[in-house]
Parts: C-alpha cells; structure tokens; sequence
C-alpha cells in the first residue's frame, strides 16, 4: 500500500528506528526489509545510520524501491553545517540520497529560514530528494511551507491523541504527516481497541496502525525490536475498518498529560 503525496508514492507503513542500536538495528531493519516493510526512519541523533545502511545493503532490495528518511540534528542546523551533516549520514547509509530529510526538532537559536535555505540548496545537488520537518505544530510548519516546498511533518499521533489542526493542513496542502510512537500511549490499552481487535481477530497494535493507515495522507512508523511484533505490525493490510469503528477509535480520551 502507498500513499501519494505531491505525486510522490510513498509506502504507506515505515519502519522506526529509534532505541535501536548496534547489532539490534541492523538485524531488526534487514528483517523489517525482509518481511516487506520499504519506508525506513532514523535520524542522526539515533546513532543507528550505519548499521541501517549496513543493512539495507544486506537485504539485497534495491536502493530506488526504499523510501528512506533521515533527520538533521539539533547541533547541525546552521547554514554551514547543513550540508557536511548530509555528507556524514550518506556515508554512513551507504547511499548517495536520502528520499526524505527532516528538521528533527526545530531550533530556539538557528532561524527556520536558514535552514530550511541549507536544506533547499542539498536538494538542489541531488543528495536528497524530498524536505521535511519534525515536530512542528500548525504555525510553524505553516511558516516552514512558505519557504520551501515540503513533504512531511513528522509527529506524535496514536489513539487518544489527536493532531487535527495538521491532518487538515495535510489534506488540504498535501503534505504527508509521519505518525511516530503511532504505539505508545494510555490509548493503546483502550477497551475500545481491544473490542475491535476481538472482533477482527486482530490485536490493538495492529488495529491502531490500521486506524492510521486509513487516514488520507498519513503514514505510521511502528518500531519492534521482536520479530513476531514486526510481522504483526506489517499484516495490516487484509482487513478494513469501518466508519463506525474509525470514529470511535477517533474518540478515544486520555487523562491530559502533566
Ligand atoms: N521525530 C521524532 O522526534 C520521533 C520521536 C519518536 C519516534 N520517532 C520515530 O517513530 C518510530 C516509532 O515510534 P516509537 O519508537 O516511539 O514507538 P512505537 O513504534 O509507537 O512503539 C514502540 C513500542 O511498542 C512496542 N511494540 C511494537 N509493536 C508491537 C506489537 N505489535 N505488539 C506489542 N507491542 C509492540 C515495542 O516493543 P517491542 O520492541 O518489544 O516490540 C516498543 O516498546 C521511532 O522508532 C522513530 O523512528 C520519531
């Protein structure tokens, strides 16, 4: 399944890699690749670069059928860093382009317009094909697509926590927004999941990645270091959810967090 976002197709379900490191990282992105998973997240700050790269070679899938992202630091935001900073993650990816480069966190010292520059001009040299932020609420990204054309807002968004304002801006500006930590949350242990994972024979994990993947523009990217959970959290495919069953998962509340 994918998702077209500014007449990109971008395969609908990623695969996270944060808190994943050495060995782990490399066995659990191979495996993910293996099992058909073809969006794959990291990030400098998850000092996992080299061991996806490592196995995104291993996994003999071509290069030009994965849609890889990564994110620039906090620390290499500034116009002179922008650049070096994409050097370093492509040796380490073993790759000559990232599909999609975020701003992970925006910065409280660098200015957005800067970087977002910086960004434009690495994409003007072929090494990444398409922008992205991370982290951004609704005025800011707002601010950001003035700049530059961008693909992506990264965020938190799982069952009992809702991101409207920007899956309008999604809709309506074509822009993808990435679920991240689309499993975590007091949500996901929901009686209202759990019903309708009963009733598909599913589990809660699977049906709130489905919840997910059923919105226009929106693309999760569950992270398993367990192999039997990286197999459930890809076979979403074979089963729908209704409307009534979207809206209550839409519906879910969680205490508001302190
Ligand atoms: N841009 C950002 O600032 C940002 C921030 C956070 C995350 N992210 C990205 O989003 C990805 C996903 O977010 P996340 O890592 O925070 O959390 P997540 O994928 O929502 O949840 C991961 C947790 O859920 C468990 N899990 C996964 N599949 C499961 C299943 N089928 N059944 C039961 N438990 C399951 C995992 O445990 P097991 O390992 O035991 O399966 C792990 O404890 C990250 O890896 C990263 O790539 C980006």
């Amino acid at each position: 399944m994918e998702i077209e976002v500014q007449g990109v197709k971008v395969p609908a379900l990623g695969f996270g890699t944060w808190e994943l490191s050495g060995a782990e990282a490399q066995e659990a992105t191979r495996h993910a690749l293996e099992i058909g998973y073809r969006q794959i997240d990291t990030a400098q700050a998850y000092r996992n670069e080299s061991e996806v790269g490592a196995a995104i070679e291993q996994s003999g899938v071509a290069r030009e059928d994965i849609f890889l992202t990564t994110k620039i630091v906090r620390d290499s935001l500034a116009r002179d860093k922008v650049g070096p900073a994409v050097d370093d993650s492509l040796r380490r990816l073993r790759t000559d382009y990232v599909d999609l480069l975020l701003i992970h966190w925006p910065s409280e010292d660098i200015p957005l317009a800067e970087t977002l520059d910086a960004m434009a001009g690495v994409q003007q040299t072929g090494k990444v094909r398409h922008l992205g932020v991370s982290n951004f609420r609704a005025p800011l990204l707002l601010e950001a697509m003035e700049r530059v054309r961008l693909l992506a807002d990264q965020v938190p968004y799982q069952p009992g926590r809702t991101q409207n304002t920007l899956l309008d801006i999604g809709r309506t500006s074509d822009v993808m927004i990435t679920a991240y930590s689309p499993l975590r949350g007091e949500g996901m242990k929901s009686p209202v999941l759990a019903d309708i994972a009963g009733s598909h024979a599913k589990t809660p994990q699977q049906v709130a990645l489905r919840w997910l993947l059923q919105q226009d523009k929106v693309s999760p990217i569950p992270r398993s270091s367990n192999p039997v959970h990286r197999e459930q959290n890809f076979d979403v495919f074979d089963f729908e959810l209704s409307a009534e069953e979207m809206a209550s998962i839409d519906a879910i509340r969680v205490p508001a967090r302190s």
